[in-house]
Parts: structure tokens; sequence; C-alpha cells
């Protein structure tokens, strides 16, 4: 079988990774792939933001299976393009992908479906964030309803702060294109964890909890990035917790968006908060996550193939999904200034010899320029490992970057903090 990825990230460098395993797979392309994929896929260049140039890539190679990384090509409607030619494809229509790419929609939709989420005002006008905001106590959240790669998201000290970010997101000086709407939220404390789940249109089943550390500086501190790290533990979430999520979450999303004739086929994660009034949900994203899938495409035992025949034929729930007990991590390793300004074409060094440590080392931006493998990104590597607990998956990362350096690079030295506190503190 000949599987096309689309994207070129740590994301799907893994799970690419993870389909090379499958007995069943025969070719692999990936578009436009990255500096890393080299030996597991051919890649070809693609623009990702570009719907008409993915659709002549696919038209030309004709895979029996294309697979969508990325959000933007979901929101542009690759999925719908796809179908409508006949080929097989993994993700959500655009109008499902709708969950992701709108706020405003994400958040009707919770309410229409009783699914927990924090109190919101949709406002289009700066005169309807003046007229809603004293609804809200502070700190309060100040959201951009469209796609906005992690930087639409403010927590406001004071109203004024709120009715001045509303107006730099209405404006575009925040994000660089205007927003036509913004969500106002109210705020929410508690610890986050993700959560994803396989859907198939009919049934959502459960894949694994996650947590990754969205700041670029250790203990959670300076701007948000796209994710420095994540890791996936046994002990993230009870059995029963999880339960409460596919229940509460996951079906609801599945079934509410079948009722309204646009049905779910593929990844959800979701973003929770851990509030004291119970799981709520943050965000919904429509596909893996990226650095989690690193970590949890190690632990995946399942078939991962299956699970996107699964998603498409709407059998996801005859599948059991099995995930080596115990815990993974990943950590990133970032170029100098990321996520503000950083330089490329920065060689790397210390991935020549493979190590027989168990660690995997995806690459999220890098490329080949003379024979030599540089840097090509904010994110450069993903330095994953597993282990029967999360500290011994941590040690052999951590004793693996200090082999490996690029000029600038930057990691976190404190990933998976929050869970070894806890864990030190006796469960
Ligand atoms: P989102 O893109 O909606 O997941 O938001 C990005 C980050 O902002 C989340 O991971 C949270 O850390 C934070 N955040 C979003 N919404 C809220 C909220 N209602 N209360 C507190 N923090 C929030
Ligand atoms: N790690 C967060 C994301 O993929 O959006």
């Amino acid at each position: 079988m000949k599987v096309l990825v689309i994207g070129g990230g740590g994301r799907e460098h893994a799970l690419i990774w993870g389909l090379r395993r499958s007995s069943s797979v025969t070719e692999i392309v990936a578009a436009p792939g990255n500096g890393g994929m080299g030996g597991l896929a051919r890649c070809l260049p693609v623009d990702v933001n570009h719907l008409e140039a993915m659709v002549n890539l696919v038209a030309i190679e004709r895979p029996d299976l294309t697979i969508i990384g990325p959000e933007v090509p979901l929101a542009l409607g690759l999925v719908n393009a796809l179908e409508a030619l006949g080929f097989r494809v993994f993700g959500p229509t655009m109008e499902a992908a709708q969950l992701e790419s709108s706020k405003a929609f994400a958040k009707a939709f919770m309410q229409r479906h009783a699914i927990p989420t924090a109190e919101y005002a949709l406002c289009t006008t700066l005169d309807q964030v003046r007229e809603a905001l004293p609804r809200f106590s502070v700190p309060v959240v100040v959201k951009a309803s469209g796609l906005a790669a992690g930087k639409g998201v403010v927590i406001c000290e004071t109203h004024l702060d709120a009715e001045r970010t509303a107006a730099e997101m209405f404006s575009g000086v925040l994000l660089g294109d205007v927003e036509a709407e913004v969500v106002l939220e109210e705020f929410l404390t508690g610890e986050e964890v993700s959560f994803f789940a396989l859907c198939d249109g009919r049934h959502a089943v459960a894949i694994a909890a996650a947590q990754d550390h969205k700041r670029v500086g250790e203990g959670d501190t300076g701007p948000n990035t796209g994710g420095m790290g994540a890791y996936s533990t046994d002990g993230l979430l009870t059995p029963a917790m999880q339960q409460w999520i596919l229940h509460n979450v996951a079906q609801k999303v599945v079934d509410g968006m079948t009722s309204e004739g646009t049905p779910f086929k593929g990844i959800l994660f979701i973003g929770l908060m851990m509030s004291p009034r119970g799981p709520m949900v943050l965000e919904f994203n429509t596909r893996w996550g990226d650095p989690e899938t690193e970590a949890i495409v190690l632990r995946l035992e399942t078939d991962l193939l299956d699970l996107f025949h699964a998603a498409i034929d709407g059998t996801a729930n005859e599948l059991t999904i099995r995930l080596k007990p115990g815990a993974s991590a990943t950590v990133i390793a970032a170029s100098g200034g990321y996520p503000s300004k950083y330089a490329s074409g920065k060689a790397i060094s210390g991935l020549e010899t493979p190590s027989d440590d168990g660690v995997v080392i995806f690459h999220a931006g890098t490329a080949v320029k003379d024979g030599q493998l540089v840097t090509a990104g904010g994110r450069v590597l993903a330095v994953t490992a597993e282990a029967d607990n999360l500290r011994d998956a941590l040690d052999r990362i951590y004793a693996r970057l200090k082999t490996i350096s690029f000029e600038g690079m930057q990691y976190r030295r404190d990933i998976g903090h929050r869970a070894l506190q806890y864990y030190a503190d006796g469960e």
C-alpha cells in the first residue's frame, strides 16, 4: 500500500516512523517532508497553504491512502477535494474541522450539545466587547476565533486590557490578520491535559492522554510556542476519568457533528482544564498534536495503519488500541531565538552515529544542504524515548541531547516537571 503524508514536521516524521512498522505499507511519500525522512519516505515539495498544489500532487502520485498532518490543509478543505476525486483520505472535512478552525463555532457547538466548557461571549465589534465585559471577572481570556498558531489567546488582568487586546485583534495589529470574531472567556484554573480520541463519524475511542509544554522557558515562562516538549503516562488520567471524557466530550462531539450533518472523522485532540468544577474543554484540535504525537507514537502497539482505516471505514469500535504501559516523552531542540526571529541553515552534529539507547530522534525542521543536515525551522528536532517510567525516559532523552549540537540550540531541561513532582510527592 502506498501512503502519502501531507506535512513536514516532527508529527509527520513520527507518523511515518509508525507507518513504516506496518507490514502492509510498501511506499511512503511525504509532502513536503523534511531532512530526516530520507530512508523512510520519498519527499516531494508542496506548499501546505495551497489547496490546488496539494490536490495536484495527490492526483499525480495516486496513493492508496492520504494522511493529513497540519490544520491548515484541513481548514482549506483538502479532505473534501480529495474525496470528491475518489481518493481515500484520513482527516475531517472542512466543515468538521471548524471545531478547530473557528473558536466561535466550537463554543456554540459545545453549548448546543451541553459539553462542559468555560462561559463565553462572542463579539464581532468592540462595542459588543465593552457590553459583554462586565459579565466576566478578571483575569478574563480574550481569544481570536480563527487559526492563530497558538498566538491567539491572551489572558488579561483588567477589563481595560481586555478591551485593548480585542481592539488589536479586530484591527489586525496583534496577529497580522484582521480578526472578524473575538471570544471573551471565563478564566479557568487547574491542570491542563490533552486527550486524543479516534473518531469515525459514529464512535469515539481513546488513544492516549498527553501533556505538552507550550511556553519557551523553563518553569512554563516566556512566550508561547508550538510546543517545547510533551509526555504521555498511564497516570495522567485515571481510567475512570478517561471514560468520563470519552462519554461526556468525545462521544458527544461525534454524535453532535453527525446530527448536524457534518460527521467528524479523524483525530479529536481535546485540550482540557481539570478545573475545580470538573474537566472543561479549552479547545478542540482536529488533528494529531505536535509534539504530543511524537511521544504517543512510541507507546502505540496497535498498527497505526489500522487506526486510519478504522476511522475512514466507521469501525473504530472494533479496534483495540493498545499502548505500552509506562511512559514516553519528547523534548524539542529549537533554534536560538525561537519563537521570535531565528536563523536557519545551521549545521547539526551528533546524529551521524545511531545510538543503542532506544532514543528516537524525529526531525521537526531540518533540511539537507550540500550533503549536510542543517536546521530549517524554529523547532528542529524532537528527541523522544519510551520507558517503564517517565524519569527513565527523560534521563535517556537528556543524555542523548548532550551529544547533539547546532549553533544556538536551546531546549527546556524541565519537560515533565509537574508529573515528576507528583510522583516524587507520592501518588
Ligand atoms: P487554546 O488555544 O484555546 O488552547 O489556549 C491556549 C492556552 O491558553 C491554553 O493551553 C491555556 O493554557 C490557556 N487558556 C485558554 N483558555 C483558557 C481559559 N478559559 N482559562 C485559562 N486559561 C486558558
Ligand atoms: N501541541 C499543541 C498542538 O499541536 O497544537
